[in-house]
Order: C-alpha cells, then structure tokens, then sequence
C-alpha cells in the first residue's frame, strides 16, 4: 500500500478536480504493475497498473489506495478491469467516502469471489484525497490555512528587528520542509500585500525539490491588494494579483501588468477583497486548492469569512513579546470559528504542528474503514 500511495503522491501534475489514486499489482512478492490516476479524462489508477501487469495481473493481489468505481464515468468501471485481469485479492486502502459509491465496488467483487481487505494504512489514503472530500468533490475551492507562531502568539517580530525584504523564520528547519512539501500539493498560495511588502517570499516548494513523493511542479504564486499599492514587484516570474474592481482603470495597474502579475478583480466588502469572491474567481482558473499562508490580517479575514478548510499552525518554543499579531477586530467575542476539531499534533524538531480541520477527519475515516 506505501507504494500504491507513492504511485498516487508524486504525480507530476495535480490530477484536482479528481481526487489523486495509486494502485500496485503484486505476484509472488513482487511489485509487477503500477499505475496512478493523472487526472480529469485519463485512465483510473486500477487499469493502469493491470495493464501494466498484464498476464502476471492473473492469481495475483491488488493494492489501490480507494475503493475501486462501480460505475461509468468518462471511463468504464474499474471493477469489470479488476475482475477481468484475474486478480484473486483485492487491498483497497479506504472505501469511497461519496454516501451513494461508498461500498458498492467492493461488494460487487466480493460477490464475484474475490478476496477483499479495507483499511490499510487509511489515514494516508484519506489525507491522498482529502480536498475532494473535505469540499464535497470541489463545490468550491478547498483553503488550507498556514500560520507559523510563537509561544506568545506572534507571527513575526515587530520592524524595529527585521532586515527589510529578509525573511523571518519563527520555525526551524523541519517546519519548513513540511511548509514547501505541503505548497507542491496545492494548486495556488496566497499571502496578503503586508507579506510582500515585509518578506518578498518566493512561495516555492524549492526544500522539497526531488522528494519523490510530491508533485515536482511548483504551485503558482499570488497575493492579495485590493488598490494595487504595492508596487514593488514579486520574486516569481508569473503570480496572480487579486485586486478590487475599484483598481480595475488606476494607473496602479500598469507597474503591476509590466512586472509580470496577471491581475484578477474581485468584489469588495469593507474596502478590501471580498475572501469568498477571490476563491470563486480562483476556480474559475483550475485552481482548486489553496494554501493561505498570511499575514495575520488576510489569515483572519479568511477565518472569518468561514472559508478554511484545513488549518495547519507550526508552533515555535520562542517568546518575541512584540511584533505581528492578530488584527484588534480579530480579539474577544468577535471569535468566528469554533467549528474546528483536531486532526493531528505532531513534532517537527523542536516545534510543534496543529492541524485541524473543519470537516471531522477522525470521523471520516472511521466511516471509510469499516
Ligand atoms: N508567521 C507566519 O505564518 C507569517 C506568514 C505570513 C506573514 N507573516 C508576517 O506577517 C506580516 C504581514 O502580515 P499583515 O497582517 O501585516 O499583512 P498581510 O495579511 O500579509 O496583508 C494584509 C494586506 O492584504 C490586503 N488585503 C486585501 N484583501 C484583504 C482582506 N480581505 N483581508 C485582509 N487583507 C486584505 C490589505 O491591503 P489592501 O489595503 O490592499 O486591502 C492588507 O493590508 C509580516 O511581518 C510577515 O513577515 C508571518
């Protein structure tokens, strides 16, 4: 099952809409086909990796890392493939979570005498796919919120100890690998103007380059200014802008434009983009996952707008007493989002990582093993 997830995990190109699946054939020890799904019109992972078997697919056993469909799609169900390459086992990692799928491709080859096990390595298989579920199959763009904090809460010290335009790291080196791995698995990752004006990041996921298990593809970079003031350019050659319609005819445009941002406008609210109305513009482009990674200001509006999804926060053993924290609106009974539970609690060197997410992980996994 480590290899079908690797099959699934490194595809080059991000298979969203469709959810990213893996598939091995093993025969008499051996790993003999292997196959992943690349995406909206190519093959399911299950065919490919038969085919890629051939003959030796034939009394032999068949990890995929989902359920395999019952149903056609734009291509034929992979269970008719499955039951046709003469596979006498079947290893499914988590069935489909989608209510009216969940299940039936199993059953129907049981009911042909296979030789079916669910729930191998399932919080892998789940995390594989967890956009697609955690939106409902993309009926709207999935956000993953980063944040990076002290112990006193604070994102970065105040500019009284910063170097202009030289990132500041809170967290160590484990945080930020982990950091650039997650980038490579979203589509888009957006920071605030604040950011770029303080940090010029690069929003890469160049500490990940040649981990075999991500995509080697970078997500596109963008950040958000709703009057185009910030007219410092980015560090990427290609980045979207997200900017007001009220910028729409300034002359702030122009720098922008000539320095490489393609500009998007979005509706405002308060003066500033509308969070909702950046993300429905954004699916408009094929970018269905997003990784928010700051400042404060646009984290919060974000939250309190509802839209995370995913809140991922690396917590720091320091105490900077002063710098960026929340924005004052951000404090007290304002608090918008209770509707967290925790995923995950992990230690990354000297940090600590939170995950949480606003669909109920554990619950979600205990209804796709059984
Ligand atoms: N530790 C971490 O995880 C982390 C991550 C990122 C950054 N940082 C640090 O955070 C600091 C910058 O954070 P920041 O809070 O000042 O700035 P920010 O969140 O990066 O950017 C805020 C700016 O984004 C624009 N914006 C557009 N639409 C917005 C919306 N709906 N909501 C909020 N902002 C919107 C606003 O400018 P307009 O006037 O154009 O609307 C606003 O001034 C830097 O010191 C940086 O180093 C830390």
């Amino acid at each position: 099952m480590s290899a079908a997830l690797a099959m699934a995990q490194g595809v080059e190109n991000r298979t969203w809409p469709n959810p990213p699946v893996g598939a091995v054939v093993v025969k008499d020890g051996a790993i003999v086909g292997r196959g992943a799904h690349l995406g909206p019109g190519q093959l399911h992972a299950e065919p490919v990796a038969l085919a890629d078997a051939g003959d030796k697919a034939r009394g032999g056993t068949l990890y995929v890392t989902l359920e395999p469909c019952n149903h056609t799609g734009r291509t034929g169900p992979c269970t008719e493939a499955v039951l046709a390459s003469g596979v006498a086992r079947v290893v499914i990692g988590i069935r489909d979570p989608n209510p009216t799928v969940s299940g039936g491709g199993a059953r129907f080859l049981r009911e042909r005498g296979l030789d079916v096990e669910i729930g191998i390595l399932p919080e892998s298989c789940l995390e594989l796919i967890w956009p697609f579920v955690a939106t409902d199959n993309f009926t709207r763009v999935f956000v993953e919120l980063k944040t990076a904090t002290s112990l006193d809460g604070r994102f970065a010290p105040g500019p009284e100890l910063r170097q202009d335009g030289q990132p500041f790291y809170l967290t160590g080196e484990a945080s930020r690998c982990d950091v650039h791995r997650r980038r490579r698995r979203v589509d888009l990752v957006l920071v605030g103007e604040g950011t770029v004006a303080a940090d010029q990041p690069l929003l890469n996921g160049r500490l990940a380059m040649g981990d075999h298990d991500v995509p080697q593809t970078d997500p596109l970079p963008g950040y958000v200014d709703t009057d185009l003031s910030w007219q410092g350019g980015f560090a990427r050659e290609h980045y979207l802008v997200f900017a007001g319609e009220s910028a729409r005819h300034g002359k702030a445009r122009l720098k922008v434009e000539q320095d490489g941002g393609e500009i998007l406008f979005c509706a405002e609210k308060a003066g500033h983009v509308e969070p909702k109305s950046l993300l429905e513009l954004a699916a408009t482009r094929d970018l269905f996952t997003v990784m928010v990674e700051g400042g404060p200001r646009l984290a919060g509006s974000m939250l309190f707008a509802g839209l995370v999804d995913r809140w991922i926060n690396y917590m720091a053993p320091v105490v900077l007493g002063r710098g960026v924290t929340w924005p004052n609106d951000f404090a007290g009974p304002n608090v918008p989002d209770r509707g967290f539970s925790l995923t995950r609690l992990d230690q990354l060197e000297k940090d600590l990582l939170f995950i949480h997410d606003r669909k109920n992980f554990s619950a979600t996994l205990a209804r796709v093993t059984i």
